[in-house]
């Protein structure tokens, strides 16, 4: 028979099974009211990208603070989030093939708020055909590369070829521009500013071409947990997709962004073979290590090492430990980077004085297609 995890609210969070995900619940909402302040009054409104909580329950908590609407990186998390109710959902990536333009047409007929990215004519006239034959428009936005080399049209000309391909199409309606800097969010300031300048400078340009040939280009958008503050300044775009800020990691933290962390995997010492040597039951089907091991939080001496699938190897330094370390203790670990460790596990677990006070199903983890 298979296991399934039963964790009951009112629960000490001592008491849960690890590897679990303990959210901080305290935090996370600080977190949130943070960045609603950082966009008070600017003009920048929150449209948080899901393929960092990939969940529902955590969507509808940033909708209910005030967020626009949602992103989503793949059409199976849009259509989780679908599911659940989100009406206003912008998908951040290009799709291809028959089956995916179909999907992302099912989407545009079934949430009211449904928007795409593109950056090519083959996508415009395959969404456009299928729009046409279901008898719905199609509301996208032109994915302008800003210097992130990654997807995107690498010219203002090159956007204004599409805006205009949509504008003489049937089926399709153009809503704005996309403009991701992926490259300027985990960077010292010094250099995330002027990165992050001559990324928007870039899609200015594209938002300006696009205006002057009397395209209505009601949103821009693009900016993440990184460059939150210099974009709210900026003035450019007008919805940020930030995702990080919420649960945050220490890739973030070390950069110096002005949010906390707000979530741990609380995993156990399942063998100490040597005084410089212990092991716990995280390892990288439970933390992701792409950006680097995991943080162990509040035990001097104790050092992750790396991970092997099931094992966590941790470094001990007997002269730093301020209490032995010992089989069966609990520890705290900190992820480094939090979309990909959150798409490991299938809930949350939100705790308030270490009182477990609800479960959040990741209903979208593993929603890669
Ligand atoms: C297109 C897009 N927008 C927004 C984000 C969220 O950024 P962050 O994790 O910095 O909050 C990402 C993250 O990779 C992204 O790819």
């Amino acid at each position: 028979m298979g296991a399934s995890r039963a964790i009951r609210v009112g629960t000490p969070v001592e008491a849960l099974e690890t590897p679990v995900l303990v959210i901080d619940i305290d935090a996370m909402e600080r977190n949130l009211a943070r960045m609603m302040s950082i966009l008070a009054g600017t003009g920048l409104s929150l449209r948080p990208h899901l393929k960092t909580a990939k969940s529902p329950a955590l969507a509808q908590m940033m909708i209910r603070a005030g967020a626009v609407g949602v992103c989503c990186a793949k059409l199976s998390e849009a259509e989780v989030m679908a599911n659940a109710g989100i009406t206003d959902i912008l998908l951040t990536s290009e799709v291809a093939g028959v089956g995916k333009f179909e999907r992302l047409v099912g989407l545009a007929g079934w949430v009211p708020n449904f928007k795409a990215v593109v950056d090519n004519a083959h996508a415009i006239r395959a969404i456009a055909g299928l729009s046409r034959a279901q008898g719905v428009t199609t509301k996208l936005l032109i994915e302008v590369d800003v210097n992130t080399n990654r997807s995107g049209v690498v010219s203002a000309q090159e956007a204004l070829a599409l805006a205009d391909l949509i504008a003489e199409t049937e089926g399709v309606e153009l809503l704005g521009v996309h403009g991701y800097a992926g490259h300027a969010q985990i960077r010292p300031m010094e250099t995330r500013e002027p990165v992050n300048e001559a990324a928007m400078t870039t899609l200015e340009e594209a938002v300006e071409l696009l205006r002057e040939h009397n395209h209505s280009i009601p949103i821009v958008t693009g900016g993440g947990t990184g460059t939150s503050e210099l974009d709210a300044a900026r003035g450019v775009l007008n919805e940020l997709q930030a995702g990080s800020f919420l649960l945050m990691d220490t890739a973030y933290r070390d950069a110096g962004v002005p949010f906390e962390l707000a979530l741990r995997c609380r995993s156990t010492i399942i063998s100490r073979p040597a005084p410089d040597r212990a092991v716990c039951d995280a390892g990288q089907k439970t933390m992701s290590h792409d950006a680097g091991p995991p943080e162990v939080e509040g035990r001097p001496g104790v050092t992750y090492r790396r991970g092997s699938d099931e094992h966590g190897s941790l470094i001990v330094d007997p002269a730093l430990l301020d209490r032995p370390l010992e089989v069966g203790d609990v520890i705290s670990l900190v992820p480094s980077h939090i979309c990909t460790t959150v798409n490991l596990h299938d809930v949350f677990v939100g705790a308030r004085n270490n009182v477990v006070e609800a479960v959040w199903p990741i209903e979208a983890r593993g929603h890669i297609w």
